[in-house]
């Protein structure tokens, strides 16, 4: 783990959650005016859902059947859980669920191996949405994780899913994924 990421697990989080987060209404005003039928009423898995808060989001704006968070920090399970959330721990970088839909906001810039990732979460479920911050000075003075530039996720993308419908939302790249 690089120290930046040790840095936000161990105080980060246990000390503001995920407080970037709190402004983040607007993204999801955004998504919600894009979300195709077909993504709507499913079960979904969030994973890397944090503390929640974006979570509750999703549910409010995909009206899922049911809604599962994933998590590897223990004090943000805690957090989620406190929300009324169900959450499983887990660990991205060995294991990757299976289910119908995997959303997965903000949280695939701080895996590892982002092509594996994505490869076995294209295997394991049949609807996927995602959401990416593109690196920015912003990002690359502050994020614990490691987002790439626009240009090197599209070329990801394009590898990992072929055909996908994708957004672009201030600084933010959105992919809609159905196998
Ligand atoms: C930037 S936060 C995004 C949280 C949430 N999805 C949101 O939209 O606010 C990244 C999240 O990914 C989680 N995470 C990072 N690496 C992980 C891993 N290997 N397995 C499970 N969760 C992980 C972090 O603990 C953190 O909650």
């Amino acid at each position: 783990m690089k120290i930046r990421e040790w840095l936000a697990d161990n105080i980060g989080y246990r000390f503001s959650g995920c407080l970037y987060a709190k402004s983040h209404d607007h993204i999801f005003d955004y998504i919600s005016s894009v979300i195709p039928n077909e993504f709507t009423g499913k079960e979904i898995s969030d994973l890397g859902c944090g503390d929640g808060t974006n979570t509750l989001r999703l549910k409010e704006i995909f009206k899922p059947k049911s809604i599962t968070g994933y998590e590897r920090n223990e004090y943000l399970i805690k957090k989620a859980k406190e929300k009324g959330l169900k959450v499983k721990r887990t660990d991205l970088n060995k294991e990757i669920s299976r289910g119908e839909l995997a959303a997965f906001t903000f949280s695939l810039h701080h895996i590892a191996d982002k092509e594996k990732c994505l490869r076995s979460i294209k295997r394991n479920f049949k609807y996927i949405f995602l959401i990416e911050p593109c690196n920015d000075l912003y990002h690359k003075l502050l994020d614990a994780g490691d987002p790439l530039s626009k240009e090197d996720w599209r070329k990801l993308f394009d590898k990992v899913f072929g055909k996908y419908k994708s957004y672009q939302y201030k600084n933010n790249i959105l992919v809609f994924y159905t196998k």
